[in-house]
């Protein structure tokens, strides 16, 4: 295997910084030498500084989105940290709907901002059809919110949009009900009905851009991305979601994720059920 040296690792370092946002430490050359290695061999190349040098000279618009893929850390699954749900089944959800059957015609907007292969926007598409079912409510329906699922990966996007999972991926989270409810079986794969499919826009989005074209939302998803991120771009991207959020917003990161940077925008609401941001009264 060829082996990445100390400059070399610099050079992936700097380039992945800039084009994504992410901070790589020292410890981190071992990952990136492993995640290129086959891009290496595909691109012909006999030396990481050859792949560096083909990456700067833009003749392969390919190899960059070969590495951003290669390099973000995808994981993900279905119903990931309970509270989130819990929350959203439990104070969210029953606030909007109750605002949506007393003033008609609002969209009811989500953002997933880091999706990955799509399980966190499709748990909440099925969490949502679930709720409405189980409580018998028919004046509000899925059509009545909008989903809108980036990443800056485009190889987990096509993933997500396909909504094709293998036997070891469907089974992370997802209970079997569920899965035989809203999933078609395909072999030993499963993939989800078009009809939950087609209600999600999935885009590719740099968390480094600004957000203002992306309209105004009702809950945003930033979960287990900004741990990548140096502290700089993390508090750029709360005080940017600060921008994008309606006046009662709600912000969910991570359950194991604690920010001192988003202090100076979020207020955390602790439930017996979850955490939840909205937007400081000061910030607004
Ligand atoms: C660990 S996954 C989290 C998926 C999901 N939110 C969850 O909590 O299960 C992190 C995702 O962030 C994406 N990502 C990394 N840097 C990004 C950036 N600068 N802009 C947008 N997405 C980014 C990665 O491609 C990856 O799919």
């Amino acid at each position: 295997m060829v082996a990445l040296s100390e400059q070399e690792y610099q050079l992936f370092q700097r380039y992945i910084a800039e084009k994504c946002g992410i901070a790589l430490d020292e410890s981190k050359a071992y990952l990136v030498e492993s995640r290129l290695a086959k891009l290496l061999i595909d691109s012909q190349c006999d030396s990481f500084s050859e792949l560096f040098a083909l990456l700067e000279s833009h003749s392969d618009a390919n190899i960059e989105t070969r590495v951003i893929d290669a390099i973000t850390t995808n994981e993900t699954y279905w119903f990931r940290d309970p509270g989130s749900w819990q929350m959203i089944t439990t104070e969210w959800l029953p606030q909007k709907i109750a605002a949506m059957q007393a003033r008609k015609n609002q969209k009811i907007r989500v953002w997933s901002a880091a999706a990955s292969t799509g399980q966190e926007i499709y748990s909440l598409i099925i969490l949502i059809s679930e709720y409405l079912k189980n409580n018998h409510i028919t004046a509000v329906t899925i059509d009545d919110f909008e989903f809108l699922a980036t990443d800056i990966s485009t190889n987990v996007l096509t993933i997500a949009r396909r909504g094709y999972y293998d036997p070891i991926t469907i089974m992370r989270g997802l209970k079997p009900d569920l899965r035989d409810a809203y999933f078609n079986r395909e072999g030993t794969s499963w993939v989800l009905k078009e009809a939950y499919r087609k209600r999600v826009r999935f885009e590719p989005f740099n968390l480094q851009n600004s957000f203002m074209l992306l309209g105004k939302f009702d809950l945003v998803f930033c979960r287990n991305v900004l741990i990548y991120f140096t502290e700089a771009l993390r508090s750029d991207v709360f005080k940017k979601t600060t921008q994008v959020l309606k006046p009662e917003g709600v912000l969910l990161i991570g359950a194991a994720e604690i920010y001192y940077s988003m202090d100076a925008y979020f207020q955390k609401n602790i439930t017996s059920d979850g955490t939840y941001f909205t937007v400081k009264e000061t910030t607004k």
